[in-house]
């Protein structure tokens, strides 16, 4: 099995395939500090360092395309013509590279909001190319809480496979089973599948598509979790002084006011005026932590730790996206935040992998004619 991984970054994709045994043939960024540490873990004979534009001609063969692409808008000229304009855009490489390398399989990740920004159109389209180029295409919004991750992560996965048959893989048997008592829908009724074009503001967070139609609902149940870790049982006790707060900031948190609660598994201790202003927000430790972003302001990780207020550590920063500790140690610490903050944690594409390729010949897959699921309320 031959993967290749665009928008590689720090090889957050590359880890979970070697995780499963997966040969990594060729990486691409066009990030020099993203390159440095790709090179650093995983050798420079498959990295090429650039603009993805400049290497379609040297793109292997390989069964697997990855690529936590760059969520850009498509282009205002397609607006203005009604239909939307997909050229140009990154995601156009991966549709370029899916057309002319053909892999029978495909994953790639991106964040909650392409479900609905611009009223579903980003989706829809991207639904539209990805499902007309021959794949059956599933996807799925996880959260890294659900992969012994202390981090409230909401990403979205979408697969493909060259198949004739939709086939269930992202959603484990009990989650099937707990749809199956509702309003049900027979998806087997070719009525069912939608036109991707007609859709609502937001599509559902799972769904199959296939040949410009799609089925979808809201699946609110994991129930295929590994057991909660939350910071505290991932932090540093000895931590150097350069990650506590400066007098200047302890100052102003003395005009915070008290929150003590949890919102989204993530503990708010307090904030100026009951939380308008995320800079000020004060996080505890008994609960997971916030999205951690690629943003270089440092502003939003203001932790309590015992008596203590600090930053987290660059390690820290690894552990809760589940890289190791010393992943990024090639560039600097404070460049390390945001390439971590951009990764895709590893442990959640392990779990992909394994809905894909199962390690025992479980009961994975039904045929989606064999299945009854939920209607999804629009
Ligand atoms: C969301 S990050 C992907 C991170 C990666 N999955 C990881 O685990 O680190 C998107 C990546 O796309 C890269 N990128 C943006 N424009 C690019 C281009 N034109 N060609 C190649 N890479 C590009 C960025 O440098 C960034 O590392």
């Amino acid at each position: 099995m031959k993967a290749v991984e665009l928008f590689s970054g720090i090889g957050g994709f590359r880890l979970a395939c070697d995780n499963k045994n997966i040969r990594t043939v060729f990486a691409n960024d066009i990030k020099t500090l993203a390159c440095d540490v790709y090179a650093s873990q995983f050798g420079t004979s498959v990295l090429h360092r650039g603009d993805i534009k400049d290497f379609f001609d040297k793109i292997p063969d390989h069964d697997l395309l990855t690529a936590g692409f760059p969520c850009q808008p498509f282009s205002s000229a397609g607006k203005k013509e009604g239909i939307r304009d997909p050229r140009g855009t990154l995601f156009q490489s991966i549709v370029k590279t899916l057309d002319k390398n053909k892999p029978k399989y495909f994953i790639l990740e991106n964040v909650k909001r392409l479900l609905s920004m611009e009223n579903g159109e980003h989706f829809a389209t991207i639904l539209q190319e990805l499902s007309t180029l021959g794949y059956c295409v599933e996807w799925r919004l996880i959260n890294a809480i659900h992969f012994g991750l202390p981090q409230n992560r909401q990403r979205l996965f979408i697969t493909g496979i060259r198949d004739h048959e939709p086939k269930i893989r992202l959603l484990p048997k009990s989650d099937i089973d707990q749809l199956s008592s509702g309003h049900l829908i027979l998806a087997r009724d070719p009525s069912r599948w939608q036109e991707i074009n007609v859709h609502g503001k937001a599509f559902p967070n799972w769904g199959l598509a296939k040949e410009g139609k799609f089925l979808g609902c809201n699946v609110n149940k994991f129930s295929d979790a590994a057991p909660p870790v939350l910071l505290r049982d991932i932090l540093s006790s000895e931590v150097p002084s350069d990650f506590d707060f400066t007098e200047t900031t302890l100052s102003w948190l003395a005009n915070n006011t008290p929150v003590n609660r949890y919102y989204q598994g993530v503990e708010i201790i307090s904030n100026q005026g009951g939380g308008a202003r995320m800079g000020y927000t004060i996080y505890g430790i008994n609960g997971v932590s916030p999205t951690l972003t690629a943003s270089t302001s440092r502003h939003y990780e203001r932790y309590k730790v015992g008596e203590k207020f600090r930053r987290l550590t660059n390690y820290e920063y690894a552990r809760i996206q589940g890289f190791p500790d010393h992943h990024c140690q090639v560039v600097s610490t404070y460049n390390q935040y945001e390439l971590y903050g951009n990764a895709v944690p590893p442990p959640m594409v392990e779990w992909i992998l394994g809905r894909i390729f199962p390690d025992k010949n479980e009961d994975l897959w039904p045929a989606i004619n064999q299945l009854e699921i939920f209607d999804h309320a629009n």
